[in-house]
C-alpha cells in the first residue's frame, strides 16, 4: 500500500453534528485550493450505499455479526474503490466514519469482541488506520434533541446503547490520544469548525 495523503475521519454519536462539521472542512479546503475528497462509511460507493441501505432500513432482526461483516463488506468496498486511490493521488481523505465507529457500535455497544473487531477490519482495510480522527463529543440529551423523530435502525436503539457508544469513543480516545482529538461539540457550530482548522493545519504544515 502507498500513500501519500491525508487521512482524516469525523466520528461520534448519532446527532453529534459531524456532518456539519466535514462539510465546513471540505468548504474550508476547497478555499484553500487543497486537494481532497468527501466521504462516507457506510455507503461511499455505489455498491456501498446499498450497503448502507440494508444496515439503516432493514426491519428484521439483524444479527449483530452480520451487522458487522456488512459494515465491513463495506468499508472493503469503500478503500479499494475509493480512499486508497485518492489518498496514492496525495490528496486529504475527509471520511465520516471508519473503524473507530465499529469498534464503539459493535464493540462497546453491541458487545462484539473489540480485538476480533480490529483483526478483521486490519484484513478487510489492509492496515491502513487514520492520520487524524476526531470525535465530536456531545451529551446525550443534546444528540437526542437533534436526531428529530425520523430515525433509522441504529438511531432507534435505546438510550443505554448510545451511552455506551459514547463511552467507547471516549476510551479510545484515551487509549489512541495522538491519533484521536474528543471535541467538545456542545458548542456553536463556528466555534468548533475553528478547533477542527486549528488541528488540521497544524498535522498538515
Ligand atoms: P451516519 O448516519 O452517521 O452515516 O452513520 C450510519 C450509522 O451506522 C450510525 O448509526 C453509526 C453506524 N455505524 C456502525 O454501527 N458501525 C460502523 O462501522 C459504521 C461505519 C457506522
Amino acid at each position: 500500500m502507498v500513500k501519500k495523503g491525508l487521512f482524516i475521519t469525523f466520528e461520534g454519536i448519532d446527532g453529534c453534528g459531524k456532518s456539519s462539521q466535514i462539510d465546513l472542512a471540505a468548504e474550508y479546503l476547497k478555499a484553500q485550493g487543497i486537494d481532497f475528497i468527501k466521504t462516507r462509511d457506510p455507503g461511499g460507493t455505489p455498491l456501498g450505499c446499498k450497503i448502507r441501505e440494508i444496515l439503516l432500513n432493514y426491519d428484521g432482526h439483524v444479527a449483530p455479526m452480520c451487522e458487522l461483516f456488512l459494515y465491513l463488506a463495506d468499508r472493503a468496498q469503500h478503500i479499494e474503490e475509493k480512499i486508497l486511490p485518492a489518498l496514492n493521488e496525495g490528496k486529504i481523505v475527509l471520511c465520516d466514519r471508519y473503524v473507530d465507529s465499529t469498534i464503539a457500535y459493535q464493540g462497546y455497544a453491541r458487545g462484539l469482541d473489540k480485538e476480533q473487531i480490529l483483526e478483521l477490519n486490519n484484513i478487510v482495510a489492509k492496515g491502513l488506520m487514520p492520520d487524524l480522527t476526531f470525535v465530536f463529543d456531545v451529551s446525550l440529551e443534546v444528540s437526542a434533541s437533534r436526531l428529530g423523530d425520523k430515525k433509522d435502525r441504529m438511531e432507534s436503539e435505546c438510550c443505554e446503547f448510545h451511552k455506551k457508544v459514547r463511552e467507547g469513543y471516549l476510551d479510545l480516545a484515551k487509549k489512541f490520544p495522538e491519533r484521536i482529538k474528543v471535541i467538545n461539540a456542545d458548542r456553536g457550530i463556528e466555534e468548533i469548525h475553528k478547533n477542527v482548522v486549528d488541528i488540521v493545519c497544524d498535522l498538515y504544515k
